[in-house]
């Protein structure tokens, strides 16, 4: 470890915080890598990981990766890609002689100059769980501070970054399938990079497949041609962006265009049902522009995945990801997708540092997606969208501990990998924040020039909390009100935000009503709600109607009949509705209800309903052993992540 200014001053604040948690058991999982014996600065070149961020071992602030060149060729026999990276890399610190890379699973066969094709001599340290191995390369000896070194190497099968589906969990039950997940960590389990949002870089791919499969990356495409009977595609990202943004799928798909710069790509079966679902995506697009500025990365398309993808939507460049849980058949689930859109500003453009800072990313991005729905829909929804979630965020931060670090805005990722300390905390804690600061500046015709200069000033950077509050600060330096605002509080404390903003209630109160009479009513004679409430309601207020029940106390089956006469719960597509049903039919213990459950999270992978449906079922005694074995047997198809938490909440061994 070099040591500088910097790393002193961590060490000396890893040794204070080390005392001030010691013996709170907290401590110990925080920092699970570290030996008990030693926390403090030899630990940390033990472990490898950054100063700068916890959850990578690159050091870009001694030499830098600034372009990557990936060309690939994908083997489905194998579940592997196999070929080489050319890094561009720039040398910051001239004391350095080396490149510090992230890598997990690797097999790497040789590192080279790319200019001259000299060997270079590199290690690759032992890996810790989850964070991967350490691959330290030494730069070629040369006057010029950069370097191009190229890497010849394979991934693993069980790369954490990509899931390898086989033909019978697509929807064509043909071909395989491919699609990578690199978001926040698992870019270094497909290419040794520098993978830290700290760091952005364009990119180039040229990617080979079997002749009958589209390749598409997060990338514009500049054409494929016929190889040796393969295909060979050809990418370019002319954006600079973290590593966590590299996206590629490989199927047999189709797309159709559902807008001036936005096509839909799926497989076939589901293809039409897509262009219905997500033609509103040009609207939301020019309005997501109205917020914020200009769309930089020139076409906007959707790739529709399989269902066992584990989020919602995934924003990666180019080409957002979505499940295909949000084909409700009525476009009511399409919020997912003015989400990503609006990532193409706030994480894409402006980037968290690392993932302790993930509400910038996040807590903005819903922020904007609400303003997107309040100008293409209403501002009374709007508001029930946000009001509706602080029900959903209260249920986290009890499930959490509302006293745990880990339901703060900013975290300490120092021994948590961010994968374990993924929850919508940082997006609705963030989302609240940023709703309170406009309203003490004095609502949006204050703050929206303010977020438009935020965009403007800090677009293509990797930036910290620190840097948006001086920015806010000195924009609004004028402003008398400002001094109320309590940063720390709202930055650094544990449980629900200091303040909930008072929003239009008037879409709620209709459900309050129907909600207060559907639990007072003793389940004798008539049901008190009639198809008549169901008609006037709308997909939302359905979908809060039962997050309401689905929090109170559980409810005596015979009721939930008669509610499904009413509104057909038991038959319902859209996946919200259903995800939330389940969890009431659960929590009454009615034992059919197990097993439609358990079919739907073997085909669904999406962990929004996956996580809180298998722990509703653990939690339930007679049930969990029963849990217990489906997760086992299902685990080794699912994506890494999905498997890797899943063991966790269901205390499984790996
Ligand atoms: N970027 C996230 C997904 C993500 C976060 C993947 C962290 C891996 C690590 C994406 O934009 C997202 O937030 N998706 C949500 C959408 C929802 C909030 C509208 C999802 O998946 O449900
Ligand atoms: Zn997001």
């Amino acid at each position: 470890m070099v040591l500088n200014q910097k790393n002193i001053l961590f060490c000396v604040c890893v040794g204070i915080f080390a005392s001030l948690f010691k013996g709170t058991g907290y401590f110990f999982n925080m920092f699970s890598f570290y030996s008990p014996s030693g926390r403090n600065c030899s630990t940390m070149e033990k472990t490898g990981l950054s100063p700068l961020d916890p959850s990578s071992f690159s050091r870009p602030e001694l030499a830098v990766v600034t372009e990557i060149f990936l060309n690939l060729s994908v083997n489905f026999d194998k579940k592997i890609l196999i070929g080489n990276v050319d890094l561009s890399v720039k040398k910051i610190d001239e004391n350095v002689n080396e490149i510090v890379l992230d890598s997990s699973k690797l097999n790497i066969a040789s590192i080279y100059d790319a200019e001259t094709n000299d060997k270079l001599e590199y290690n690759l340290s032992e890996a810790i769980a989850e964070y991967g191995s350490k691959l330290s390369v030494q730069l070629p000896k040369k006057d010029s501070n950069s370097y191009k070194i190229g890497i010849k190497y394979e991934t693993s099968p069980d790369a954490t970054g990509l899931q390898w589906l086989s033909p019978n969990a697509t929807a064509g039950k043909k071909h395989p399938y491919l699609f990578s997940q690199f978001q926040p960590t698992h870019a270094r389990s497909v290419l040794p990079c520098q993978d830290t949002p700290a760091v952005k870089t364009k990119y180039t791919a040229t990617i080979s497949a079997p002749q009958e499969y589209t390749v598409l990356m997060s990338a514009i495409c500049n054409g494929s041609k016929e190889l040796h009977g393969g295909k060979l595609s050809h990418f370019v990202q002319t954006v600079p962006m973290p590593s966590y943004l590299i996206a590629i799928a490989v199927g047999v798909l189709q797309s159709r265009k559902i807008g001036p710069r936005s096509h839909v790509w799926a497989e076939k079966e589901i293809i039409e049902d897509c262009a219905f679902e997500f033609a509103e995506t040009e609207h939301q697009l020019k309005t997501a522009e109205e917020i914020c500025g200009p769309y930089v990365w020139g076409i906007y398309d959707l790739l529709v995945l399989p269902p066992s993808f584990p989020y919602g939507g995934m924003e990666n460049p180019c080409l957002t990801f979505v499940t295909p849980t949000l084909l409700a058949g009525d476009r009511s689930l399409a919020n997912v997708v003015a989400h990503e859109i609006a990532h193409s500003w706030t994480g894409n453009l402006i980037t968290n540092r690392n993932f302790e800072h993930f509400w910038l990313n996040e807590g903005f991005t819903v922020f904007v997606e609400r303003k997107i729905k309040g100008r293409l829909e209403s501002p009374q929804s709007q508001d029930f969208d946000a009001y509706t979630h602080v029900t959903e965020l209260n249920e986290t931060v009890n499930r959490i501990g509302k006293d745990s670090p880990l339901t703060q805005l900013v975290v300490n990722l120092k021994g948590v990998h961010p994968d374990d300390a993924f929850s919508i905390i940082p997006y609705e804690k963030g989302q609240t924040f940023l709703r309170y600061l406009e309203n003490v500046v004095g609502g949006p015709e204050n703050f929206e020039p303010f977020l438009r200069k935020y965009f403007d000033t800090f677009k293509y950077k990797s930036i910290e909390t620190k840097d948006f509050q001086d920015f806010f600060n000195n924009y609004f330096n004028s402003n008398p009100d400002i001094t109320l605002i309590d940063w720390k509080t709202w930055l650094y404390s544990p449980g629900m935000p200091p303040v909930i903003p008072d929003y239009d209630k008037s879409l709620a109160v209709i459900c309050d009503n129907l909600i207060e009479k559907f639990l007072k009513w003793d389940g004798e004679g008539e049901i008190p709600l009639t198809i008549d409430d169901k008609k006037n309601l709308t997909t939302n207020q359905i979908i809060y109607f039962l997050q309401i029940i689905s929090e109170a106390e559980a409810q005596p089956i015979k009721k939930l009949e008669m509610l499904n006469n009413v509104f057909g719960f038991n038959d319902i597509k859209n996946s919200e509705i259903k995800f939330r049903w389940l969890r009431v039919c659960i929590k009454a213990r009615w034992e059919e209800k197990v097993h439609v459950a358990l079919t739907w999270i073997n085909i669904v992978g999406r962990m929004k309903f996956v996580r809180p449906l298998y722990r509703d079922l653990y939690q339930w005694e007679e049930i969990k052993q029963r849990t217990v074995d489906n997760f086992l047997a299902n685990r080794h198809s699912m994506m890494h992540v999905s498997a890797y938490t899943l063991e966790k909440d269901l205390h499984v061994d790996a």
